[in-house]
């Protein structure tokens, strides 16, 4: 298998992305962040009555990606967990990418519900193999209280 490891992770509020840095440094992979093509409301109320009102339909067009997927062999994929599901960004990249013969390695950025989304993700990703999630739990003032596998 292709040694070489990318991360790619969304991150709306900026949790998802210190802990992604920190991995990026730590194992010293490639780090790609994906960037929505149209703003994401910051409004918490306004953005969760979209995704709310469109059901499950919340994927959102993102910019062209740095890195060429198809050069590595695992990817750690980082989101923070919306409505129980994955973040409407990741989705998008999710979808369109052929996870055929990659090792995904998954982390979600909670306020501590998130049953669905790693079996969300684990049904897109037709033909990766997906290890275990990690889920690093924030309480309500953004304050870190746990990591859970
Ligand atoms: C629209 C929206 C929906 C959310 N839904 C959930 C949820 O269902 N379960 C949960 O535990 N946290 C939920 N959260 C909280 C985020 O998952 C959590 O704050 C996460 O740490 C944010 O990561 P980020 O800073 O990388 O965006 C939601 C946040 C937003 C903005």
């Amino acid at each position: 298998m292709n040694p070489k490891i990318l991360l790619v992770y969304y991150s709306h509020t900026g949790r998802t992305a210190e802990i992604a840095h920190l991995i990026t440094h730590t194992i010293g992979c490639d780090e790609e962040q994906l960037i929505p093509d149209s703003p994401i409301p910051d409004n918490i109320y306004e953005l969760r009555r979209r995704i709310l009102s469109r059901g499950i339909e919340t994927s959102s067009k993102i910019k062209p990606m740095t890195h060429d997927i198809t050069q590595y062999g695992a990817v750690i994929l980082g989101m923070p967990v919306w409505e129980n599901n994955i973040p409407a960004p990741m989705r998008s990249f999710l979808t369109a990418t052929d996870w055929r013969g990659i090792k995904i390695h998954p982390f979600f950025s909670t306020g501590g519900i998130y049953v669905s989304a790693y079996y969300e993700l684990c049904s897109i990703c037709k033909g990766a193999a997906v290890a275990d999630p990690l889920y690093l739990v924030y309480d309500l003032n953004g304050r870190f209280l746990r990591m859970r596998e």
